[in-house]
């Protein structure tokens, strides 16, 4: 049975949380394949939300849940996740299993993130100052520190190590701080760690793809804020694209079956860089409030915009997307017209590719379609949809040339339709 990835097709956001949790029961293992607490993935069920960072959206279910090795893991954010988890009755011990190849971020880390955003002034990326950034550096610079080194005698050696370079750094940023309180927290928190079972992550998943065990991998953020392929700098540290599934989980290509791509029916990002269909209008506040776009890791107002198809084609093109699961679309329903970017225009010339220069001064073409004006969220039947609506979808589907196979129209794992 091959392995089926679900990704974010945007800026990150777009509802992965709630995909992954809908689809699991069709699944015996999720894994997380990238990204770290900077991910903020919701999900809805019996009128409560739940909103995890590092722990994959599958543990609602029966599934084993598997932190592959791309993930950045902060101990202590990891530990107040699992806290949630047994106060609700979740025996998180069982049912995740930890990559030893899986990096740690050291509370050094974070004030790092924070000393670098700072110095960057007005030119930050708008980081979730989770110590991702520094945490990919020293694991590409070949410093970092994994999961696997805790179960190593000269562990505390090695983290010493790595907080004294990292002590050397901050010297050349006047930023305060003050790491006493967060190494005890951090300690405490590797000892909760001990609890779970370390796995040879890449040796566990062939052994459950050969079982004939059906494996979902989650993506964390979004194509467009990938390090190779989004508005670079105004990115994350991590490949978000299916390249970064392979890598991520040590998996061959040939090993992927579906890649479930998705995708909110407009558009939002948090943090800086740019974004061709931002609204700064009441239109944009519009989607806000009505789709709550506020941060689910940092409480930040989301920027929102219409939906971009120049983008969501060069990301379908990237990733191999084979079919899309197309969320938020009720948060449009009050709206005469809907936008839809279909070119993008730059200095008079109409282009179908995004540049690679960022401050391009792009202007996006729009294409107008009639809006349903009708409240979808209680359907649930493709047949009850607006005509509108179907239109909507059709004309996206026409435009990336993948079939939408499923359209969410609220939080909850009920306001599902699959079409
Ligand atoms: P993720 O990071 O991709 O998992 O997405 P987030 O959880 O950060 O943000 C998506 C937000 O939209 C969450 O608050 C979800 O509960 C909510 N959501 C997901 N799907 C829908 C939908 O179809 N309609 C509405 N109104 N909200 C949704
Ligand atoms: P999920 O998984 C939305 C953004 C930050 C910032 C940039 C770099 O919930 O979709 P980082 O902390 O990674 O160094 O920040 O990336 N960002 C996200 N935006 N959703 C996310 O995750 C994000 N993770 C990072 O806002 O612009
Ligand atoms: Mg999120």
């Amino acid at each position: 049975m091959k392995i089926d990835v679900l990704l974010g097709l945007q800026w990150g956001d777009e509802g992965k949380g709630k995909g992954v949790d809908l689809l699991t029961p069709q699944y015996d293992v999720v894994t997380r394949f990238q990204g770290g607490p900077n991910a903020g993935h919701s999900l809805e069920f019996n009128g409560k939300k739940h909103v995890l960072h590092l722990v994959p959206s599958g543990i609602f279910h029966d599934s084993i849940n598997l932190v592959g090795n791309g993930v950045v893991l902060d101990p202590v954010k990891f530990d107040i996740e699992l806290q949630g988890l047994q106060a609700m009755g979740i025996d998180p011990f069982k049912k995740i299993l930890l990559s030893r190849k899986a990096h740690l971020i050291l509370p050094s880390h974070r004030v790092l993130d924070a000393a670098i955003e700072h110095a960057k002034g007005k030119e930050k990326i708008g980081s979730t100052l989770r110590g991702i950034g520094p945490t990919y550096r020293d694991k590409v610079g070949r410093d970092g520190l994994r999961i696997g080194d805790i179960e190593t005698i000269d562990f505390k050696e090695k983290y010493n190590k790595l907080k004294a370079k990292h002590q050397l750094l901050l010297k050349q940023y006047n930023f305060e701080y003050d790491l006493a309180k967060d190494e005890e927290e951090w300690f405490e928190a590797i000892e909760v760690l001990k609890k779970f079972e370390f796995v040879n992550s890449e040796y566990r998943i062939e052994q459950y793809f050969r079982e004939g065990k059906k494996i979902l991998a989650e993506g964390a953020q979004g194509s467009l804020l990938d390090i190779d392929f989004g508005s670079y700098p105004f990115v994350t540290s991590s490949s978000t694209t299916i390249g970064g599934a392979c890598t991520g989980m040590g998996i061959a290509p040939q090993k992927i079956g579906k890649i479930i791509g998705i995708a909110k029916a407009y558009c939002t990002r948090v943090g800086s860089g740019p974004f061709p269909t931002e609204l700064h209008n009441a239109e944009g506040q519009q989607l806000r409030d009505k789709g709550a776009e506020y941060g689910s890791t940092t409480g930040r107002p989301r920027r929102c915009g219409w939906l971009d198809l120049v983008a969501l084609k060069y990301v379908v093109m990237l990733n191999g997307v084979t079919e899309i699961i197309l969320t938020k679309s009720d948060v449009l329903d009050e709206f005469e017209t809907i936008k839809v970017c279909t070119a993008y225009e730059i200095n008079g010339e109409e282009t179908l590719e995004i540049p690679f220069d960022i401050n391009a001064p792009i202007n996006p073409v729009y294409t107008e379609l009639k809006g349903w004006n009708t409240q979808i969220k209680d359907i649930r039947k493709p047949e009850e949809l607006p005509a509108a609506f179907i239109e909507y979808v059709k004309f996206i589907e026409h435009h990336i040339e993948v079939p939408v196979s499923i359209v969410s129209v609220g939080p909850d794992r009920e306001a599902t339709i699959h079409m």
